[in-house]
């Protein structure tokens, strides 16, 4: 299909924003309280710093602060859903998004969490066009917000160093599938018989219902690292190639690589994998780390902030995370005004 076909029903990126909390927390800081140094975490993972909430500061705090930028980015004054994707909910019970919503002067609205753990965005826009392209909604409001320091154990060096706290929103509206903007070719998967591999063990129906009190080490955070980072090289290599083939695509068509923001090795794998030169990955984990369901909205917001995204540039979008999920998904970059910069954001883009 030539570019800017109208094409079938497909939902349209209209609005973008990010947010971090003003607080960094420098790798020489975290070398204060861990057995660690800046060199080792800049070696092993790119990062620099990372921002974290306040005591009491909840997700729904920055899923806020990125929501109303977003639809203020938009131009929309309303929006037909709200999907909040999250692995750190201000509660087990209800779902964040509806606090978010009526925050945002939504109230009324439908909105829903979706869980995919560092996948929640892809899954997130996957559910959001599912909305659209059906009828049900016109335009979604769909915000990735994490607060990784609500669950890692400060004492635990090997996740403390990775994990910030953010959230990135995106507006979505609908359209047809050769609009700049559309979003689609969603490659999706999991392999739930990993789920030990990334897992916060208590707080669910399987501890609660075995009675007595977890022990601390099972609520928090837990990853097995290394074995992590091989099933996420293989796992965003083949659903890119995957959500490449659905659209009839060649790898060297991709202009910019907009990987979760994992570990900047990762990053690079992945690109040297699909045969894509690194300097179209877009990274922006350096100042933000890691930051789960926000990492791709925010790197996007990042790179337009930078100027480095241009309307008819095609994106390729690629998730890894916990369950063990992955996903990809294909955007023709929009013309979009200026998103606002993130005033708590430093922005030192890594170096590729
Ligand atoms: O977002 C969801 C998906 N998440 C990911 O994809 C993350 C995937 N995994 C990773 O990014 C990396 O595995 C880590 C950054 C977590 C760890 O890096 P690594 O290069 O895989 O290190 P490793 O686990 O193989 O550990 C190597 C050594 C170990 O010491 P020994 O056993 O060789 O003596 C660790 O104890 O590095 C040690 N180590 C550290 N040393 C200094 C682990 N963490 C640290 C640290 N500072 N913070």
């Amino acid at each position: 299909m030539p570019d800017n076909a109208p094409g079938p029903p497909a939902a349209v990126l209209c609005g973008l924003a990010g947010w971090v909390p003003p607080r960094v927390v420098t790798n020489d800081e975290l070398a204060e309280r861990l057995d660690t140094d800046d060199a080792w975490i800049r070696t092993r993972t790119g990062i620099r710093s990372r921002h974290v909430i306040e005591p009491g500061q909840a997700t729904s705090d920055l899923a806020v602060a990125a929501g109303r930028r977003a639809l203020r980015h938009a131009g929309a004054g309303s929006v037909d859903a709200v999907i909040v994707t999250t692995t750190t909910p201000d509660r087990p019970c209800p779902a964040t998004a509806p606090a978010v919503a009526a925050r945002l002067g939504l109230a009324g609205t439908a909105a829903f969490d979706v869980g995919a753990v560092c996948t929640g965005f892809v899954y997130g826009l996957a559910t959001a066009a599912g909305l659209i392209t059906s009828g049900v909604a016109e335009r979604v409001l769909l915000i990735g917000a994490d607060t990784y320091s609500t669950i890692v154990d400060p004492l635990d060096r090997a996740n403390a160093i990775i994990f910030g706290d953010g959230a990135g929103a995106v507006v979505l509206r609908a359209g047809r599938a050769g609009d700049p903007g559309a979003v689609g070719h969603f490659a999706l998967g999991s392999d739930g018989a990993h789920e030990d591999l990334i897992t916060v063990t208590a707080g669910g129906s399987r501890q609660r219902s075995a009675g007595g009190e977890a022990p601390l080490r099972d609520r928090h955070f837990a990853m097995r690292g290394n074995e992590v980072y091989r099933h996420a090289v293989t796992r965003m290599a083949e659903s890119a190639r995957a959500s490449l083939a659905m659209a009839g695509r060649q790898t060297d068509e991709v202009d910019h690589f907009v990987p979760h923001q994992a570990n900047l090795r990762i990053l690079h794998s992945v690109a040297d994998d699909l045969g894509l030169p690194r300097d179209r990955c877009v990274a922006n984990l350096g100042s933000v780390g890691n930051t789960g369901a926000a990492s791709i909205p925010l790197a996007l917001a990042d790179a337009v902030a930078r100027q480095r995204l241009r309307p008819g540039d095609r994106l390729l979008l690629t998730a890894f995370g916990g369950g063990l999920t992955w996903g990809s998904c294909l955007l023709t970059w929009p013309e979009l005004p200026p998103v606002p910069a993130d005033p708590h954001d430093r922005g030192d883009e890594t170096a590729s």
